[in-house]
């Protein structure tokens, strides 16, 4: 309800932009949507469906391994909100991969929605990477109830980490980004991901949903778009990236 209230609350600013028949299907698709997440969260025992404001996630300093002020940049909006459980499957098969071989790991976690939605696939492993210790708290206890998943992998795991230092596995990667991080976060994540492609060749793969930062992504020649929907930066869009070193990188 909580959700809806604020959605409300934005109505004035929208209907400039949108106008009334647009505020309109916005409203309904905004509930259709929060019955979509209250109905599988429900079926499957976990509770991911809450926003939860970047004031509450509980981030003091102590769990940022960089400044403090990199974790916040003018007009980014770090509330935890989780992925749709009717787009994000589609986005991940379309990679098209022999799971197998992969690890996923999903950077900026939340309450770990993803990992259950990855986990139908074979993955090697699925891995949470969560900076706030209040989500990981969610995180771990979803994976105590969960249910009704048809988990072709078993093992699940919620790492307490800032992206931004998370040391990645060594296996084929598929990696996952809810519009997590800030400009200067996700720089970082861009470099630890390219020195951990330099120290060890492999394939990696990156699906970013709510693309805010493409064209900062598209300043990192080792990331190729290979699939997308939704125009610039869209709020439901998606970009989908192969990461392969140019042949002079090293
Ligand atoms: C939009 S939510 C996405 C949640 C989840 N990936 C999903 O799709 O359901 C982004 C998450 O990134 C986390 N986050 C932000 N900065 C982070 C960092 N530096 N390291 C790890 N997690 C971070 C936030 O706490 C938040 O839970």
């Amino acid at each position: 309800m909580k959700d809806i209230a604020r959605r409300i609350t934005r109505i004035p600013s929208s209907l400039d932009r949108l106008g009334w028949k647009g505020v309109l299907v916005a409203i309904w698709q905004s509930l259709t949507n929060s019955v979509r997440h209250w109905a599988w969260d429900v079926w499957h025992g976990v509770e991911t469906r809450h926003q939860v404001a970047l004031k509450q996630l509980g981030l003091d300093g102590s769990s940022y391994s960089q400044p403090p002020e990199q974790y916040v940049t003018p007009g980014w909006n770090g509330d935890y909100s989780s992925s749709a459980s009717w787009k994000f499957p589609e986005r991940l098969k379309r990679l098209n991969l022999d799971w197998r071989l992969y690890t996923y790991v999903d950077l900026g976690a939340g309450k770990g929605k993803t990992l259950f939605l990855a986990a139908q696939l074979p993955f090697i492993k699925v891995i949470g990477v969560e900076l706030s210790h209040k989500l990981v708290t969610i995180a771990r206890k979803n994976i105590q109830t969960q249910r009704n998943f048809n988990l072709k992998c078993k093992d699940i795991d919620v790492v307490e980490a800032d992206a931004t230092a998370y040391e990645f596995p060594s296996t084929p990667l598929v990696i996952y980004c809810f519009n997590s991080f800030p400009e200067p976060i996700m720089r970082l994540v861009l470099e630890n991901l390219r020195q951990s492609l330099q120290e060890n060749p492999r394939e990696i793969y990156m699906i970013y949903t709510h693309p805010a930062l493409e064209s900062v992504i598209s300043e990192y020649d080792f990331l190729t778009v290979i699939d997308s929907s939704g125009g610039d930066g869209s709020r439901g869009g998606h970009r989908s990236y192969r990461a392969v070193l140019p042949v002079n990188a090293n």
